[in-house]
């Protein structure tokens, strides 16, 4: 299939797990693609594995200077940015009681407000070159309702989720498209990470809430990286042009809305 043929596309946190995998059906669909992480050995590995139509460039999501870099670098390689993902996040969890307020805003940081100066970085680009631009920012279950232990995270995605209404419905004035995926639990190395902490604050074995978290997805087990591509193809496709401002659950059953 081809149905980002001649697209661009700049995605951040694209060295590992779902936004590599977007990469991956991004250029088989016929798209350039940056991958745009601040792990830029891996970024750079991804790419070399992907394959020409893909790049690497360095980004932190927390610093404008980095920002606006990434984004003239993917400019001069790609030539314009047809699409943006924003999709680099990490995740935190504690008892309310334990949160630290350094871990508290450097979350903040990177899942919100990197999606948010991302997005004003990548749609100003679009709108001074015309650019009827697509904008997929990823967001979560999390985001959906709050869980015990996950108070910041949480929080963070619930954020990206009213981001994207607030920029969708602004946007569109421009013909930019801006909608969000809610994904559920996806298996890979950030979910390591998640499973650590619970192993930390429930006593459970590695491994263990892995199982128990896929166990109870309606589906019948934990999401993988592919499962949410397409989403992403369709969201960035012209098939997509008439959704704004929307998050769309991608996880198994487990969330409606
Ligand atoms: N895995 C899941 O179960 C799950 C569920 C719901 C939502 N999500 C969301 O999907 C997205 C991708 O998740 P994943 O599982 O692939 O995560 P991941 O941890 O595997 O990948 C995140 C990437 O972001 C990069 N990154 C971190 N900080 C950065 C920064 N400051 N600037 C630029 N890049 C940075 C990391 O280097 C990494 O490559 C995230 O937004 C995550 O919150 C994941």
């Amino acid at each position: 299939m081809t149905r980002l043929q001649g697209k661009t596309a700049l995605i951040t946190g694209a060295a590992r797990g779902i936004g590599r995998a977007f990469a991956e059906a991004y250029v088989r669909e016929g798209a350039r693609v940056a991958i745009a992480d601040i792990d830029i050995a891996r970024a750079r590995e991804t790419a070399g594995q992907i394959g020409p139509a893909a790049i690497a460039v360095e980004l932190d999501v927390t610093r404008q200077d980095s920002i606006d870099t990434a984004v003239a670098e993917t400019v001069a390689a790609l030539g314009q940015i047809d699409i943006l993902i924003n999709n680099a996040a990490i995740f935190t969890a504690a008892p309310l009681v334990e949160i630290d307020r350094a871990d508290y805003a450097r979350t903040f940081d990177i899942n919100v407000a990197g999606t948010l100066f991302m997005m004003q970085a990548v749609a100003r680009h679009m709108i001074d070159h015309g650019i009827k631009g697509r904008i997929i920012n990823m967001a979560s279950q999390a985001g959906r309702r709050g869980e015990p232990l996950v108070a910041v995270y949480c929080a963070t995605k619930a954020a990206v989720i009213s981001l994207t209404q607030s920029a969708g419905l602004n946007l569109i004035a421009h013909g930019i498209n801006v909608n969000a995926i809610a994904p559920g639990v996806v298996d890979g190395e950030h979910w390591d990470g998640v499973d650590a902490f619970f192993a930390k604050y429930e006593g459970k074995a590695p491994g263990q809430k892995k199982a128990e978290v896929g166990a109870g997805v309606p589906y019948g087990r934990m999401g993988r990286a592919e499962d949410l591509t397409g989403m992403a193809v369709f969201l960035a496709s012209d098939e997509a042009d008439y959704i704004v401002a929307q998050c769309y659950n991608v996880d198994g059953g487990q969330w409606m809305s």
